[in-house]
């Protein structure tokens, strides 16, 4: 039996619906004997000649004094040395236990996070272990467009869409409406809350319903829950956790498969660091089945994750000071979402209609019918010196409040009122 038929037969075993979801090559992939392996196996010997890297003979790195002098806090082995292929291990478990500390206390299963290049190698490999032509994407209309380019691009997924707003909410109604369509057919179910472009969280009644909805499908399906925003929320009442622990704590494997993508991008401000994780709600059977299959397509694309940046990231979640400093982060993010909800409603907007917002980096505006979103994207560009992103699904502009400063949204708002006058 091949290592991957052997892994599969784990998956079957253990997270049905999981394996139910593979595509082609999600169930042809297995972490080769290859070099990262041997390597990992002679750990710790006395002459290790085996992986093809620049050492001071000793098994400590050498980088050149041009670029170490410049970074004189960081782990030198992990900023310098090849990082094993799904992450440094004390990296893993620190993001592990800062993650459950946002859990609520959940004692739900999960497996190690694995360490990858920023959340959108996460979507990608699970669109490359998941995703084929009679796969299935439920997405939200407005969504972050590159989910078409994941899941298009290279699998070749079909999508099916549902309206993300319903009054002054999250259409719960045409969320469960669509999944209902999907009923016994493959599909991968996207939940970004908050959301990219919506700035959306949830209520907690509403997330109670998306996650009643999840429970009771029948599948088989895998639950994508893209964390990128997690944490970034101005007001009280929203989903208080990610819906992952809500689903982990209540999914059937034998219907659901429930999987996290997060990362630092966001979440601790860290932009380029390319750092993100991606971890299953599973048993260890099921852990060691799946880090093998993600290790192999890393292997297989853009390899092993960025020492620099873990060993940056490391070092921030050893540090006391690290969950004050994202709090006054949010703090301050808060006050220009403050600020933006209240020029929206106290200027006047020359029939501008903004989306509900309540959380993440952006609002999305509507725009008064019959104009074109890239007409006025372009005007406020050459006439008013100002960038947004044009949303045509639902005739509105993003607005990215979270790059801009509090004092200025004032004016943010006056020029794009000026804009469809
Ligand atoms: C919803 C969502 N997921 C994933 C990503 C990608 O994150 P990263 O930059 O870590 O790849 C983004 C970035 O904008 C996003 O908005």
């Amino acid at each position: 039996m091949s290592e991957a038929a052997r892994l599969n037969a784990i998956l079957e075993r253990e997270a049905p619906a999981l394996a139910a979801c593979l595509s082609d090559l999600g169930r042809r992939v297995a972490f080769p004997q290859g070099i990262p392996a041997q390597s990992g196996q002679a750990k710790g010997t006395e002459i290790n000649a085996t992986v093809g890297q620049i050492t001071d003979g000793r098994g400590s790195p050498l980088p050149l004094p041009a670029l170490a002098d410049l970074v004189p806090g960081l782990d030198r082995r992990t900023a310098f040395l090849y990082s094993p292929q799904d992450g440094h291990g004390k990296l893993r478990d620190a993001w592990s236990t800062r993650q459950r500390s946002l859990s609520q206390g959940s004692t739900a299963e999960a497996t190690r996070p694995i360490a990858l290049h920023g959340l959108t190698q996460g979507v990608s490999t699970l669109a490359d272990m998941f995703a084929d032509p009679d796969t299935t994407v439920l997405l939200p209309t407005p969504t972050w467009e590159n989910y078409y380019l994941l899941f298009g691009m290279r699998a070749g997924a079909k999508f099916a869409t549902f309206p993300f707003f319903a009054g002054n909410g999250f259409n719960v109604q045409g969320f469960a409406d669509a999944l209902k369509k999907l009923e016994g057919k493959k599909c991968v179910i996207v939940l970004t809350f908050p959301g990219n472009p919506s700035g959306y969280a949830p209520t907690a009644e509403e997330a109670a319903q998306i996650v009643d909805v999840l429970v009771d499908h029948k599948g088989p399906a895998v639950a994508l829950v893209d964390d990128a925003y997690q944490g970034l929320i101005y007001e009280p009442g929203l989903m208080a956790r990610s819906m992952f622990w809500d689903l982990a704590e209540r999914a059937d494997p034998d219907h659901l498969a429930v999987v996290k993508v997060d990362g630092t991008t966001k979440e601790l401000l860290f932009f380029p660091g390319r750092i993100g994780f991606m971890r299953f709600a599973a048993n260890e059977a099921v852990d060691t089945a799946m880090t093998s299959k993600v290790k192999c397509v890393g292997r297989g694309t853009v390899g092993s994750p960025p020492g620099p940046s873990q060993a940056l990231v490391l070092a921030a979640l050893e540090n006391p000071e690290l969950e004050s400093q994202v709090q006054s982060r949010i703090q301050l993010l808060a006050g220009r979402y403050k600020a933006l909800k209240r020029e929206l409603a106290s200027q006047d907007t020359g029939g501008l209609s903004p989306y509900p917002f309540n959380s993440g980096c952006f609002a999305l505006v509507g725009l008064p019918k019959g104009l074109d979103p890239h007409v006025i994207r372009h005007r406020l560009i050459d006439d008013f010196s100002m960038g947004t992103i044009a949303i045509p699904e639902i005739n509105a502009l993003r607005v990215a409040y979270c790059s801009i400063a509090e004092e200025t949204v004032p004016e943010l708002v006056n020029r794009l009122a000026k804009s469809v006058r």
